[in-house]
């Protein structure tokens, strides 16, 4: 471990061994005070490794490397951001997540859509990942076997580039993903270990028998229980068992290995280098295993995570992490880091259970097991963000506690059953249209796959051809959206739900997509279909245009940004969700009305935990209300939602 006094040395010593000719004072000065956390934390991970000194070194070399190669316009960007402070926590940021082939055909092709999602509000994408992955092999991109070379389906790391200038001409901000748990079996290393190279097979978890991959079974809970059971796959190329936790073409990799570290870390900062504002850090739970455990969650993932943390800090300091651990409630807050590393971990991290509970209320029409799970939500730091967002590539998960659904008087298992059967339509009077994916009979459990449209009923109305239930099904559609974009986070729409699209089922015929029904809820965009988002009364005009409009309001509140200042208003009617947002003397509540159900508020909803509000303005439906003594009531239509702005 290097000790504080001799910091200095350290890093002269690396200067001379490596011939590093020339560095940037900045970076010199956050190295200097950082490298003795950076060192603490590795050594906390590597102190028995033999050659953990040798690998220390090539780390903190990454880091002088990729500094010298990050452009001046990008450290131009960095300064920009650090003057602004948080500057992720803003309200006038609103995301979208696409597949750059889907939704446009090729990255050559992105820019010219860039204007469509200017006029929308966006002005943050989430490129689902481009980086090579074999067809029919990919899960979606995120089986990588080239970290550096853009898929030919998409393009090329040049129209890559090209595109991100672009975006960043029109100040839209860039998230990419690092698939960090696992390589493809195609990878470079993964074929170098089938090959039998011992150097590249401790890259990865491989057994010669089934000894430690039974003992490690045991704990271990299956991911794609359906597609791909079990978490170990043989290789008949190198006669071994290997890790694989989601597919069994994906290799998970062996971060006890500080080489497997130092390599990523790398992967990090080339990214880092190309113009990324927020990294996904995907599945990062897994990253550390354990027998005896369910290996997630472990307390070395977040050694490693702040690890990472600190080394982006040092070497490429814009650049913010989203770590994406889609896991129960209590391990989700710890990713925004604990103790002394209270919000040093991950910048932002997904509000899973709040997404999940957005879609329990809307099957239930009932807000209590929202409320109950708000304990655990409401402790992420100042300074961390949530990820808001209704749908995106991935399928519901139910992943909130048990203990939450009691809390609400419900019983867990059918409580959960009535949420899958709602959305996959198998219950009586549902208009949603999703499936069940990932069902294990073992345990019961199952996910959700479809569409926001589909979920919501827009589906079905269409094909039943009734006015009334697409209508509702707007209403749903915006209800959903609206709590996303105003509960607290930066709010990541998904393509084609800005127009409605129901799911697409061409999936089914393709061997190397019809294993997995999230293929359902990544549409292939039809331009003419967005073109009718133009034509006033039009499905698509109608869901676009109210989108665009909450985008709007989002924008001009400044009490939006997510400064920790969400409170909740105590229930007094169970369909309606009651939030107030403040900022200084800026007052703000959002009211939601899950339900079919006409119903009301008192007016004291809106005095609970403030200074009594004379006035309220609804930005969504410009009207103004003058907040009336505690035994008057605020109306609200089925599925109806307020914006409401405190005037004084
Ligand atoms: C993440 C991705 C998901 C993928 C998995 C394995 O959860 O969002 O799409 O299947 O990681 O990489």
């Amino acid at each position: 471990m290097v000790k504080d006094h001799s910091l200095s040395d350290f890093i002269f010593h690396i200067i001379e061994k490596h011939q590093i000719r020339s560095y940037d004072p900045a970076f010199l000065e956050r190295l200097r005070e950082k490298l003795s956390t950076i060192s603490q934390l590795y050594y906390q991970i590597y102190s028995t490794h033999p050659h953990k000194d040798e690998m220390f070194e090539k780390l903190v070399v990454t880091l002088f490397r990729a500094n010298n190669e990050r452009s001046n316009g990008l450290k131009k960007r960095d300064e920009q951001k650090a003057k602004k402070g948080h500057w992720f926590l803003s309200n006038e940021i609103v995301g979208m997540s696409l597949y750059v082939d889907r939704f446009s055909g090729g990255l050559k092709k992105m820019p010219s859509k860039l204007n469509y999602l200017s006029k929308l509000g966006v002005n943050f994408l989430h490129l689902m990942p481009l980086f090579q992955s074999p067809e029919g092999e990919s899960d979606g991109g995120y089986a990588v076997s080239d970290f550096r070379k853009i898929d030919e389906r998409f393009g090329t790391i040049e129209d890559l580039k090209g595109l991100i200038e672009n975006m960043q001409k029109k100040d839209i901000y860039l998230m990419l993903d690092i698939v960090l748990n696992h390589t493809s079996h195609r990878h470079e290393w993964a074929e170098k270990a089938k090959a039998g190279d011992a150097y590249y097979q401790d890259f990865y978890y491989m057994y010669e028998n089934r000894w430690i991959p039974n003992q490690y079974e045991e704990h271990m809970p299956e991911i794609f229980p359906e597609s791909s059971p079990g978490n170990f796959t043989w290789s008949e190329a190198c006669q071994k068992w290997v890790m694989t936790v989601f597919h069994e073409y994906q290799w998970d990799l062996n971060y006890m290995n500080p080489m497997v570290l130092r390599e990523m870390m790398d992967n990090i900062l080339f990214y880092a280098n190309l113009g990324v504002d927020v990294l996904r850090v995907d599945a990062p739970a897994f990253i550390w295993k354990q027998t005896g455990t369910t290996c997630q969650n472990l307390p070395q993932v977040h050694t490693l995570l702040r690890l990472i943390k600190q080394c982006v800090m040092v070497a490429s300091p814009g650049m913010a992490l989203l770590g994406e651990a889609i896991v129960a409630p209590k391990e989700i807050i710890k990713y925004f880091g604990t103790g002394e590393f209270t919000a040093q971990e991950c910048d932002f991290a997904y509000n899973a259970v709040q997404m999940a509970l957005q879609w329990d209320m809307l099957a239930t029409g009932e807000t209590d097991v929202m409320m109950a799970a708000q304990h655990e939500i409401l402790k992420k730091p100042f300074g961390t963000s949530w990820i808001t967002y209704t749908r995106c590539h991935d399928d519901i998960g139910l992943g909130y506690e048990n203990h939450t659904i009691k809390a609400a008087g419900k019983e867990p298992y059918k409580h959960r059953k009535y949420l899958m059967d709602y959305y996959s339509g198998k219950y009586p009077e549902s208009p949603a249209m999703g499936k069940l994916f990932s069902s294990n009979p073992k345990t019961g459990d199952a996910r959700i796959s479809g569409t926001l449209a589909s979920l919501c009923g827009l589906e079905k109305a269409i094909k039943v051809n009734n006015p009334d239930h697409i209508e509702e099904s707007i209403h749903k559609i915006i209800l959903m959206q609206a709590n996303s974009l105003f509960i607290g986070g930066l709010p990541i729409l998904y393509y084609g739900d800005e127009v409605g699209y129901t799911n697409d089922y061409s999936y089914e015929e393709d061997p190397g997509k019809s294993y997995d029904n999230r293929w359902m809820h990544r549409p292939i965009i039809d331009w003419k279909k967005i073109k009718l988002s133009d034509k006033t009364g039009t499905i698509e005009n109608r869901i676009f245009t109210q989108t665009q409009k909450l985008i709007q309001i989002r924008k001009k509140l400044p009490v939006i940004a997510d400064l920790k200042n969400l409170t909740w208003s105590s229930p007094q009617n169970k369909h309606v969700a009651v939030f107030m947002r403040d900022k200084g003397d800026e007052r703000f509540f959002g009211a939601f009305n899950y339900s079919k159900f006409q119903t009301h508020l008192t007016w004291f909803a809106f005095k609970e935990h403030t200074l009594a509000p004379k006035r309220l303005l609804d930005h969504w439906s410009g009207q103004e209300f003058e907040v009336g003594p505690d035994n008057e009531f605020l109306e609200f239509q089925p599925y109806q939602f307020y914006l409401l702005e405190v005037l004084e």
